[in-house]
């Protein structure tokens, strides 16, 4: 039987070693972790993670041929084929703090890859990390292998969270990247087979190692971009009276640009976008392409402006102070569909609205009063490091409440900023939350989700994103 053991059991790691457990039954699958209370959580009725469907394959398969276990290099040893999903963090200190990524996770996880095996093994990469890196593990692995073999591959995740069952179950494409030598392409061969269970052949693509790591933050800076195109075009239709629903309808119905991932929002989220780019940006600037460098630049740096208009608009619609004011938070995830909240736009949102005094009143179905604490407290990048290794947040913030109700968070409230476009702020009875609610009442919609036209007979002011303006903004113009 062949065995699979892959080190890091988080988001990347826990679902698609379920799916592939589904998927081969004749494969015995290990997820192991340093983090005693994830292991825990993956072995209870409560996953450490919420996505839809993952908690039915996880007990169709656990304890059958899908395990999580703290024992790291039990399962390691015995494996055949080791993937690991382990912590990238954006480098803090020292050289390429920023931008580069601190590899000390994965460094930590080759060297006792190498120290315990007994046998050869194939070594994949699955978390994004640096072009090259590869070529460091190897290096790692070899000059410790005491004669064993070690074949290194790169085989990049493209699930997006709140979808990932459905994305591992019916891929795009599987990429899988190895040495171009012949054990290099047996290795290849391996891992294809794997995939081969359930994946169409044509659908398997097999490229050099480089490529395989390069095309993993090509397509997330791909992807990032149009998102930042999209809303560079919000702050200009705001500006003429364009709507930013029907510009972006017109430009994706062209075949070769497509309607996918034109949707304004208050910007982009998620552990990924974010840290691929600054990746890409400072494998740029260590290959002396500045101009390069900067265009990637700009991706992240129309997000941030985005988050800032959003911020401005709130304050200056609401007389240019929302001291004291308090101002309801719908959605703190940074998708629907996901109790995520790395990189999520609402931190930065709530550090702004908060920054100017307001009080917060936060409601989201999925993520705890604790995360968001922690969220609001952490420094930068500091999220991406195992949980409990992170730093404990020292108080809570005191203006910030956390609700379990988007009509507890609405009563009394100045103004309503909808932040992830869960299905259920659609469904809000949105009569109910004007009556309770301070007037003039606002609804700011960071996501284009509300029926503008029907709040504002309600009696709302509403401002949604790239959409013309309320006639009430366009006397309080926000400041960029
Ligand atoms: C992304 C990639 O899609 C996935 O292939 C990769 O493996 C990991 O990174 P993820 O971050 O889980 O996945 O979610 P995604 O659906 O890409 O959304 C990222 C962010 O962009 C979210 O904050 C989302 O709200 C935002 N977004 C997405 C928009 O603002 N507009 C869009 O049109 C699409
Ligand atoms: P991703 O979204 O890429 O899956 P996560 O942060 O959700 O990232 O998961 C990474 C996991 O890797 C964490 O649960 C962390 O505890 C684990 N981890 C980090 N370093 C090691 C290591 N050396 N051995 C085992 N697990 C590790």
């Amino acid at each position: 039987m062949v065995k699979i053991c892959c080190i890091g059991a988080g988001y990347v790691g826990g679902p698609t070693m379920a799916v592939i457990a589904l998927k081969c039954p004749s494969i015995a699958v290990a997820v192991v972790d340093i983090s005693v209370s994830r292991i825990a959580a993956w072995n209870s009725d409560q996953l450490p993670i919420y996505e839809p469907g993952l908690d039915e394959v996880v007990k169709r398969r656990r304890g059958k041929n899908l395990f999580f276990s703290t024992d790291v290099e039990k399962h390691v040893a015995e494996a055949d084929i080791v993937f690991v999903s382990v912590n990238t963090p954006t480098k803090t200190q020292g050289l390429g703090a920023g931008k580069a990524a601190d590899l000390t996770y994965w460094e930590s996880a080759a060297r006792m890859i190498a120290d315990v095996s007994k046998s050869n093994k194939i070594v994949v990469e699955k978390s994004t990390v640096p072009v090259k890196t590869a070529e460091a593990i190897e290096k790692i692995l070899s000059h410790n292998s005491k004669g064993i073999k070690f074949q290194i591959l790169s085989n990049p995740e493209f699930l997006a969270e709140g979808t990932a069952i459905q994305d591992l179950f019916k891929p795009d494409r599987v990429l899988i990247g190895g040495r171009e030598t012949p054990d290099g392409q047996k290795a290849i061969q391996v891992l294809k087979d794997v995939y081969a269970h359930w994946v169409p052949e044509d659908r398997i693509l097999t490229t050099n190692l480089w490529s395989a790591e390069l095309s993993k933050l090509a397509a997330n800076a791909f992807l990032a971009q149009r998102i930042s195109s999209v809303n560079a075009m919000s702050a200009l239709c705001e500006a003429t009276g364009a709507d930013v629903s029907q510009v972006s309808h017109a430009v994706g119905t062209d075949t070769r640009i497509g309607p996918k991932f034109l949707n304004a929002s208050v910007g982009f989220g998620g552990s990924c976008f974010q840290k691929d780019i600054l990746n890409l940006i400072y494998i740029c600037d260590c290959n002396g392409l500045a101009e390069v460098a900067n265009y990637w630049k700009q991706v992240i740096k129309v997000n941030d402006y985005q988050k800032n208009r959003f911020v401005n608009r709130v304050v200056s619609s609401m007389f240019n102070t929302v001291s004291g004011k308090k101002i309801a938070i719908l959605g703190f995830a940074f998708k629907k569909d996901t109790g995520d909240t790395r990189e999520t736009p609402a931190i930065d949102v709530c550090k702004g609205l908060l920054g100017d005094k307001a009080r917060l009143s936060i409601y989201d179905p999925q993520v705890t009063e604790d995360q968001i604490q922690r969220d609001l407290t952490m420094k930068k990048f500091d999220w991406d490091h195992p949980i409990h290794l992170q730093p404990m947040s020292p108080s809570a913030v005191k203006q910030v409440s956390v609700v379990w109700d988007a009509y507890e968070a609405a009563k009394d409230s100045h103004g309503i900023c909808i932040l992830t476009e869960w299905d259920e702020f659609r469904k809000l009875d949105y009569q109910r939350i004007f009556e309770c609610m301070q007037k003039p009442a606002f609804v700011f919609d960071g996501r284009n989700i509300a029926d503008v036209e029907k709040l504002r007979e309600i009696g709302f002011i509403v401002y949604s994103i790239g959409k013309p303006l309320d006639p009430w903004l366009k006397d309080m113009p926000a400041m960029a």
